[in-house]
This record gives structure tokens, sequence and C-alpha cells, in this order.
């Protein structure tokens, strides 16, 4: 019977209103291509939202990231820390550009990655004989990690740092923007984000001519003559105007959607924080979290029921609801690289499940929801 009714998505799009008159505008202006009026005022206003001088509107996240990468000249032979307790667009560049990861494993304060591990992370490569050629932490779940130290340890061991702030649009850290205290950071807006432009991502620096480089690789590194002609190879990885333009939209109500997901985290643990064996992801740790997903933690012995349970029984009733992220240092295609720690990120794989977080999840979906999930328990 609840099959029936329309299924709840983890983490659906929500419109805010005024994304058509924006694509209205773009037809308007004839910028039907990766170009145009929006995709600059988008940049602009990206800029104002996180403190970022410089940024570049790409088609993915993932592609920002490639593109940081290749500007820093990583390629075979080069080893990258990163984030194991992540997605992995945060890290398949890595393996795109020929060279390896070297997994760092969350702590268990913010679940992001943790700075004593990349410590020894960094000694480890070193002793190795391999210069880290870049670091990669996750702002995961909209959680800012902790980049006061993180930040210190890479300028003071000459590292660059790029924050992968995919998840975590609108979220704090210390007084700026997630992602803010790195030297860059990139950002995604992907249908299952906070907000979205129906695909799209950004590349954030504080070094303009950082950015100019990987503008010029974005739109197949054409050099500067009447005919074309090409120095490098370069991409075709520019975001369109038309998405820029669902984007611009999408960015008036930032604030708003932080709000809301933050007001959903408030009801979850209103409603399931008494459950035994019951925990939540911790929450401002080092920031402000834009709480992008509520996500939870169950002990199988002391609730009654596996997350695996709990998932299920949510899905009999057309609720989708989610494993933690599977550590890369566990992924099959990972299988032997090289990994310092991993018990934290392991033991949150085991125990988490991300709950439905969409802001326009009513207060009778969040009853139905954790009715189900105390049902579940003993
Ligand atoms: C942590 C993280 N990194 C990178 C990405 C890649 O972003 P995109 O899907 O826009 O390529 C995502 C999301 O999809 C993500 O969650």
């Amino acid at each position: 019977m609840a099959k029936d009714r329309e299924r709840i998505f983890l983490s659906p799009p929500h419109m805010g209103g005024q994304e058509l008159e924006y694509v209205r505008k773009a037809f308007e202006s004839n910028f039907i291509a990766p170009l145009g009026p929006m995709v600059d005022g988008l940049e602009k206003r990206l800029a104002e939202v996180t403190g970022f001088p410089h940024v570049l509107a790409l088609n993915a996240g993932t592609a920002a990231m490639h593109l940081a990468l290749h500007r820093l000249g990583i390629g075979p032979g080069d080893r990258v820390l990163a984030s194991s307790l992540t997605f992995i667009g945060s890290v398949s560049s890595v393996t795109h550009r020929g060279a390896e990861c070297h997994f760092v494993d969350a702590e268990a304060a913010s679940w992001c990655m943790d700075p004593d591990a990349l410590e020894e992370a960094i000694i480890a490569c070193r002793k190795g004989g391999q210069e880290p050629a870049a670091v990669i932490p996750t702002d995961l779940y909209g959680q800012s990690c902790d980049l006061e130290r993180i930040g210190g340890i890479c300028r003071r061991e000459g590292i660059p740092l790029i924050c992968d702030s995919a998840e975590s649009l609108g979220a704090g850290w210390g007084e700026g923007h997630a992602g803010s205290g790195a030297d860059h950071a990139i950002l995604s807006f992907n249908g299952n984000k906070i907000i979205t432009s129906s695909g799209g991502g950004a590349l954030l620096s504080r070094d303009h001519a950082f950015i100019e480089f990987c503008r010029f690789l974005s739109t197949q590194a054409r050099d500067a003559a009447p005919h074309y002609q090409h120095t490098h190879v370069g991409y075709n990885f520019r975001m369109s105007n038309i998405v820029a333009a669902v984007g611009m939209g999408q960015l008036e109500v930032l604030e708003e959607r932080v709000r809301q997901r933050r007001a959903i985290y408030d009801g979850y643990r209103e409603r399931l924080g008494d459950l035994p064996g019951f925990g939540f992801m911790p929450r401002d740790v080092y920031g402000r979290s834009n709480c992008w997903l509520t996500v939870v933690t169950i002990d199988e012995e002391a609730f009654g029921a596996s997350p695996e349970t709990v998932r299920l029984a949510l899905e009999e009733l057309n609720i989708e609801s989610r494993p933690v992220w599977k550590p890369m240092h566990m992924q099959p295609v990972y299988a032997g690289a090289p990994m310092t720690g991993g018990a934290v990120g392991e033991d949150l794989f085991r125990r988490g499940l991300c709950l439905p977080s969409g802001t326009a999840l009513g207060e009778d979906d969040l009853d139905q929801i954790c009715e189900c999930i105390r049902r579940t328990g003993r």
C-alpha cells in the first residue's frame, strides 16, 4: 500500500521559483552555449557567497578537481593524500591523471580527515621517498573539516591544499565559508546537492593565474590566434549558460535551504534522539554545517536492528535511505592503495545510515520515517 504513494527520496532537487525566469532570460540573450551572462553572473555570486575571489563554473565538481590537479602538474609517479571516507568523485581524477592516492582516515569528532593521520601519512610518504603532491580533505555531508589544522600542516610542509567542499555550499568554517582556509576548493551542483543547477560544479581559488589557466584548459585550451591552435591539450568542461541560469535561481534560496536542512536534522534528533544505540553525525564542530544530509549511527545490539534492516524497512514504505559512503580504501578499485588509519571510516560505514533530508520534506513525512525507524528497533 505504502509503495503506491510518492517515493521519498534521499535528497531530491527543490526549486525556489525563480529558476525558470533566469532560464527565460538566458534564452532571450540567445547564449545557448557553454558561456554567457548567466555563467558570468554565477561566478560573481559564488565569489560573494564563498569569499573566494576567483571562481570558474564547470559542468561538474569532478571536472573542477580534475582541472585543479592538472594545473598543479600532478601526474604519473605523484602521490595525493585524500580523505578515504568520501564519494569517489573526490579522487577519481587523481587516478585519471595517472597519479596514486594515499588515503587518510576520518576523525571521530567531525567524520572528516583526521589531521593527526594526515601528519602520519606525510611522514609515511616521505619515508617511501615521495613528496606528497597535494592534500584533498572532504567536507563530509556539509560539515567542514578541521581546516585550521589541515591548512597549518599543508602550509608548514609546502603541500597544495584543495578542499572538496562539493557537499558543503552554504556551510561555514570559522568566520568564513566552508573551504575558505584552503588554497583551492571545489563545489558540486549535482541534482542531489543542497542546491542544484541540474548538474555542474565550480573551482574556487585565491590565485587568479590558477583559475585563468584552468579556464583556458576547460574550453579545449585554445591559444590566442584567429585559427585553431593548441600548445596544450585541454578539456570540454565549461558550464552551459542554461545550467548556470538554474544555478542563479537556486542561489537565491541557498540560505533558506541551509535553515531548512538544519531544521530537518533537529527534527530527526527530537524524534529519535532518545533511542538506545542511536547516534547522530556531530554537527558544527569547526564551523556551521549546512546539514546536507542527516546521518545517524545505529548500534545493532543496543538498538535491536542493523542499519541495513532499517534501510529495508524504510524501503518497504517507498522511502529512500543510504549507507554512509563506503571508504575509498575499502573499494575494490583502490585495493592495495596506501592508507593511514582506517578504523574510524570502517566503523562509520558499518553503523551509518543517511536519512531522507530533502528540504521539501514535511513534518508528516518526518513522523512517518521516524515511526518506521522506532518500530524497527526493539
Ligand atoms: C564529496 C564529493 N566530491 C565530489 C563530488 C563530485 O561532484 P559532481 O557530481 O558534481 O561531479 C561529489 C558529488 O557528487 C561529492 O559528494
